[in-house]
């Protein structure tokens, strides 16, 4: 059994590279998302729905990681978890940039799904620091992982702050001038995870 997957690691080493590397090339392009004139706060609300569902699916995952060998499908799965949030993450940018301004009462709702949002993301940031040591001899001690969660807490922080900058300019002045507060909370947790993953 650990001899098979021992004869996996360089498969596995290559898929979770080539994941990576196509989720940062990769644009956006679904079909389904490509009507222009149905943007609004309400797309933006069910992204942001998407993207904190798929944080929980993140954080049950890691929270179950088992590390080492035994623990080579499960580091595949946080992986492909992770690019699907990134997925969700453009997706999200892509519907505020096609947003109309939001109404006082659309950015009120906007607002909250962001302050929902920050605590959702803080635990799982939390709970992916908490494992980096599993991280670090992810593959029986032949590669670490630690490289490619930072890479992906990078790329996730990255598209966070445009995820922000997008809403930001869309909501009305009151929320606009409070915003940045929760944004600044959200850029400090990936801020934090980052520094614990160097
Ligand atoms: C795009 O939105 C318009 C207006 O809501 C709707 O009539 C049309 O069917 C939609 N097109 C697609 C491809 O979903
Ligand atoms: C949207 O709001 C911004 C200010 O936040 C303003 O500069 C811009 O003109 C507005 N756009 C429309 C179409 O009202
Ligand atoms: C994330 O997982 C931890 C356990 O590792 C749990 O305590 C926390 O509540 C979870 N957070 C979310 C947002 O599900």
């Amino acid at each position: 059994m650990l001899l098979k997957l021992f004869n996996l690691l360089p498969l596995l080493i290559t898929t979770l590279l080539t994941t990576t590397l196509q989720s940062t090339t990769a644009t956006p392009t679904d079909p389904t998302i490509n009507n222009f004139s149905k943007r609004s706060a309400s797309t933006v609300l069910n992204a942001v729905t998407t993207i904190s569902t798929q944080l929980i699916t993140l954080n049950n995952t890691v929270t179950a990681y088992p590390g080492g060998i035994e623990g080579s499908l499960t580091a595949l799965q946080i992986q492909a978890e992770t690019i699907q949030l990134e997925v969700d993450l453009k997706t999200a940018i892509i519907a505020a940039k096609q947003s109309a301004n939001f109404t006082d009462e659309e950015s009120l709702s906007v607002a909250q799904a962001f302050v929902a949002l920050e605590p959702t993301i803080a635990s799982t940031l939390t709970t992916l620091v908490s494992r980096k040591k599993d991280f670090d001899d992810g593959l029986l001690g032949v590669a670490s992982l630690s490289f490619l969660v930072e890479w992906d807490l990078q790329q996730l922080s990255f598209l966070s702050s445009q995820l922000g900058k997008a809403v930001l300019e869309k909501l009305s002045a009151t929320y606009a001038a409070l915003a940045p507060l929760v944004l600044d909370q959200i850029s400090a947790a990936f801020a934090s995870a980052i520094a614990a993953y160097k």
